[in-house]
């Protein structure tokens, strides 16, 4: 996959048939079972273990996961419909396009977890965390929503919470893992309790 995926859309002169496309306007009717449009955001859901155990378990949430390689949206979608999961859905996506198409104060739990390392300097550009993602998380997010974080990179949470601090709309707050509200891992989460290594876990809220 090339690295010029991560870009946003309008940095590309001419988009190519393997860029993520943009969304427009939502389609929850096509997207999840009931019509409705998500109370779950997962921005960089991978291979989407942790939004698949999310929806199964709470049925009442339309979770939708972005992610930017299709083959794991694809993946994820055939496990939705062979598991007849009525309530998740992937997009193939990138999160550095914005969040336009998705509506005010509709979601509650928004998470980022593991997403967006590129821990090289000359990467850094590629990250989505940014002040325009917190501008639109702030939109989509109930008052009382939280957007939850995890990394298993100081540099991240340390640029996580700059970005966040500098944007000055939510608090930055480090969760003991007692405290933490999932008790089903992502899968990078899983690969670190695997191997022993460390992670922060955080949440941002209004
Ligand atoms: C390290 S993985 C973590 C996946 C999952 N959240 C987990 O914890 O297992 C980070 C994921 O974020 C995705 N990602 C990176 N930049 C993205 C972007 N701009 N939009 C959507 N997904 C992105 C990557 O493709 C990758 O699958």
């Amino acid at each position: 996959m090339s690295p010029q995926c991560y870009l946003p859309a309008e940095q590309h002169h001419v988009q190519p048939a393997w860029y993520p496309p943009e969304i427009d306007k939502a389609q929850w009717d096509l997207w999840f079972a009931d019509g409705n449009a998500p109370s779950v955001l997962d921005i960089g859901c991978g291979r989407g273990g942790f939004m698949l155990q999310y929806a199964i378990r709470r049925p009442e949430h339309n979770v939708l996961g972005l992610e930017v390689r299709e083959t794991l949206v694809n993946w994820i979608n055939r496990v939705v419909s062979g598991e007849h999961i009525p309530n998740a859905r992937a997009l193939w996506y990138s999160v550095a396009n914005g969040l336009s198409w998705i509506p005010d104060s509709c979601i509650e739990t928004a998470v980022y977890l593991f997403a967006d390392p590129w821990p090289k300097k000359r990467h850094q550009k590629r990250r989505a965390f940014s002040s325009p993602l917190l501008d639109e998380l702030d939109r989509v997010m109930k008052v009382d929503g939280i957007l939850y974080l995890a990394s298993d990179r100081a540099d991240v949470q340390e640029h996580q919470r700059d970005v966040i601090a500098e944007h000055g709309v939510f608090r930055f707050e480090e969760v003991s893992r007692d405290l933490w509200p999932f008790d089903f891992p992502t899968d990078q989460q899983s690969f670190c309790d695997r191997k022993g290594i460390p992670y922060g876990l955080y949440r941002a809220f209004r």
